[in-house]
């Protein structure tokens, strides 16, 4: 399948600053796409620069196969772009607001009140038609920038930063439409600080530093590349002439000696008590496992991976190579 987003060997500097250093980047079509990177680390630019916004000072971007710098129009076609920053519009409602944008994308005039009344009414604004958009709320605001973004049917959405200053309910609500947004065919490229607020609604991640892109792929892979290795959760019930610590020692015994087992440890104050397992091996391995020491006797009441933070795997990867490759 070709991808909706290529990049090849994207550099773009502000003076002599260099933003982005040789990104090659793809995403898939039906993908939401995670772009994930801290402050400077070049998504805006890249994000402006995929809509066609800003010209790249080398490299080529295609956008469903057509080149932002030789078929601008095109790429406009295809993209519905949502800024990192909402305009102020004096005086206008929210249907006058997504008018005039309906004007601007040439959508034919009698067929602008049907589509405004079912954009309001998909990102939940139908009760706000006749608001004022400056009286809007921070998350109403952010939910009709991207009704506009739509009003030209784009395969593609890029969304910069729209989970910025939302609070919690808002930030579901976000999710749910992002969902609803996909299941109707959308690719959604989206970024954010924080990997933990994308993971769960990304199919894709890529992670940019100082205009590098550090890791790129399907959100399993990306996460088991940067875990060498996972961890497992065991609680164990003991033998009825056993103490827990016993129990746990038998255990241990017998763990130690299996592939891929790297560590073993026992955690008998905690409750429920516990033994985790750091291990190497896939799932496979990890069921051979159990087998293993459910045959040797220890009754095994509880076996799970251990959900790894999400923020530690992110610190680890931009650690120590903010702004390298950037001179
Ligand atoms: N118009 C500009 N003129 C000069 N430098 C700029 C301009 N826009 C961005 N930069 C610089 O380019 C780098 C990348 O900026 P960019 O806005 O793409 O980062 P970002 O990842 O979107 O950051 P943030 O999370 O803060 O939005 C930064 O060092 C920034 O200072
Ligand atoms: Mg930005």
């Amino acid at each position: 399948m070709t991808a909706i987003v290529a990049t090849k060997g994207l550099c773009h500097s502000y003076g002599g600053m260099v933003a982005l250093n040789q990104l090659d980047l793809e995403i898939p079509p039906g993908a939401v796409y995670g772009f994930i990177g801290p402050n400077g680390a070049g998504k805006t630019t890249t994000m402006r620069i995929l809509t066609t916004l800003l010209r790249p000072t080398q490299g080529e971007a295609f956008v469903a196969g057509h080149s932002v710098l030789k078929e601008r129009a095109a790429v406009r076609r295809q993209v519905g772009f949502m800024p990192d920053f909402f305009g102020v519009y004096d005086n206008m409602t929210a249907y006058e607001y997504l008018e005039f944008f309906a004007g601007a994308y040439q959508v034919a005039p009698e067929r602008r009140a049907r589509l405004i009344g079912d954009l309001l009414a998909l990102v939940d604004l139908g009760h706000k038609k006749d608001a004022d958009v400056m009286g809007l709320s921070r998350g109403m605001k952010q939910r009709l920038s991207l009704a506009r973004t739509m009003l030209h049917d784009p395969a593609l959405l890029i969304l910069d930063e729209p989970a910025s200053g939302l609070d919690p309910r808002a930030r579901v609500e976000l999710r749910e439409l992002l969902k609803e947004l996909r299941s109707m065919g959308k690719t959604i490229m989206i970024s954010s600080h924080i990997l933990t607020e994308l993971a769960e609604m990304c199919t894709h991640i890529g992670i940019i530093e100082g205009g590098n892109l550090l890791a790129s792929g399907d959100v399993a892979s990306i996460l088991r590349s940067l875990q060498p290795h996972r961890s497992f959760e065991l609680h164990l019930l003991p033998a009825e002439d056993q103490t827990m610590a016993e129990a746990h020692a038998v255990a241990m015994a017998l763990l130690s000696t299996q592939p891929h087992v790297l560590e073993v440890r026992s955690l008998p104050d905690d409750a429920p008590p516990q033994l985790v397992v750091d291990f190497d091996g896939d799932d496979r391995a990890a069921s051979q496992l159990l087998a293993h020491l459910i045959q040797g006797g220890i009754a095994v009441t509880h076996f799970a991976g251990q959900i790894n933070d999400l923020e530690d795997v992110f610190m680890r990867v931009t650690e120590g190579s903010a702004y390298g490759g950037t001179t």
